[in-house]
């Protein structure tokens, strides 16, 4: 294969969203070593087998090679650090980890989304890999959240619990939901009694994501399709909460009173009825160019995108 159909191959399987892993053991002198890999896979139930593919040219290959045991730590979204450190040539990968022995004695790094401790079941050579197939002895989860890898970036398959568990109460304290509403690249704006344009805003009290988006929408007559989560913004002090989606409309849906849709270059951003919407519509614009949105998750001076694979609703 040349080199250009290598690249071409690799941007293909990157199209393949993975967890991210660290496969760590002992050396012969006992010292815990390990390496970030996301070609960890599940091989048979019964017996309980898994396998990981190490690069026969990896340092750790001749560790690997001699190890009658390893561990597989998949990875949990906070440990986007430990993935690079293991990935990297660094003199001491768990000089910055909590790490201790299980079963087998391989390490098990604390903070992970689940591990398994495996004894080696088989080693086998392929291309410029060796597989290594564990036969699993012990192996536990937790509540975190895994890290996702697609593409060459991290990302997240979810939001983190303590997003989740905001909206989730967002009855109990002050909060507001604004829908975006996109008609063929234009969005729907509604001119407020009081002055100013808004997107249309679900009431409080509705039980459920869709249904609370589905009742406001019915309000103003208009079906909407493909619903998904935007952005989450927490007022100071977690007493207000300001949440987002988008979703799309077909041509042809009424036009409620007061409502016109507007092009990106028409949008009325000095006419905004709250401060903080200017921002949320510009990044919509700009990520529906970019061709891919992410979910903004944050207060209003600072957040960060979660590129997680659409929260759809
Ligand atoms: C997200 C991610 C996934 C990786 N997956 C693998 C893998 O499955 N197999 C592998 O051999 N290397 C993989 N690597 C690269 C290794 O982590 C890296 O080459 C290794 O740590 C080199 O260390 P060593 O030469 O000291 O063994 C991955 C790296 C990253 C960042």
């Amino acid at each position: 294969m040349n080199s250009s159909t290598e690249q071409d191959l690799r941007q293909i399987l990157g199209k393949f969203l993975t967890g991210v892993t660290v496969v760590t053991t002992l050396d012969q002198h006992d010292v815990p070593v390990g390496f970030t890999a996301n070609s960890f896979t599940s091989v048979s139930l019964d017996p309980p087998l898994v396998l990981v593919c190490l690069a026969q040219s990896a340092g750790l290959a001749p560790v690997f090679r001699r190890a009658s045991s390893f561990a597989i730590n998949i990875l949990s979204t906070e440990q986007e650090a430990i993935s690079n450190s293991f990935a990297r040539k660094e003199a001491d990968r768990f000089a910055k980890v909590a790490w201790q022995p299980k079963v087998t004695g391989s390490p098990v790094i604390k903070g992970c989304a689940a591990w398994l401790d495996c004894e080696m079941y088989e080693k086998i050579i392929a291309g410029d890999h060796i597989i290594l197939i564990g036969r699993i002895r012990d192996a536990e989860k937790t509540l975190r959240h895994p890290l996702g890898y697609y593409q060459g970036r991290y990302c997240a398959i979810d939001l983190p619990e303590e997003t989740l568990s905001m909206i989730e109460h967002r009855d109990s304290v002050h909060s507001t939901t604004g829908i975006i509403v996109d008609l063929a690249n234009q969005l729907l704006l509604i001119k407020q009694e009081e002055g100013g344009y808004d997107v249309p805003r679900a009431e409080p009290g509705v039980e459920g994501e869709e249904s609370r988006i589905n009742a406001a929408m019915k309000k103003f007559g208009i079906e909407v399709h493909n619903k998904v989560l935007f952005s989450v913004v927490e007022g100071r002090h977690h007493q207000r909460i300001s949440i987002y989606y988008r979703c799309n409309v077909e041509p042809g849906e009424p036009l409620p009173p007061g409502a016109a849709y507007f092009s990106p270059e028409a949008l009325p951003f000095d006419k905004l009825a709250r401060p903080g919407l200017g921002s949320v519509l510009k990044r919509y614009l700009e990520e529906k160019n970019a061709g891919q949105f992410g979910i903004y998750v944050g207060d209003e001076h600072q957040g960060h995108i979660e590129q997680i694979a659409e929260r759809k609703i």
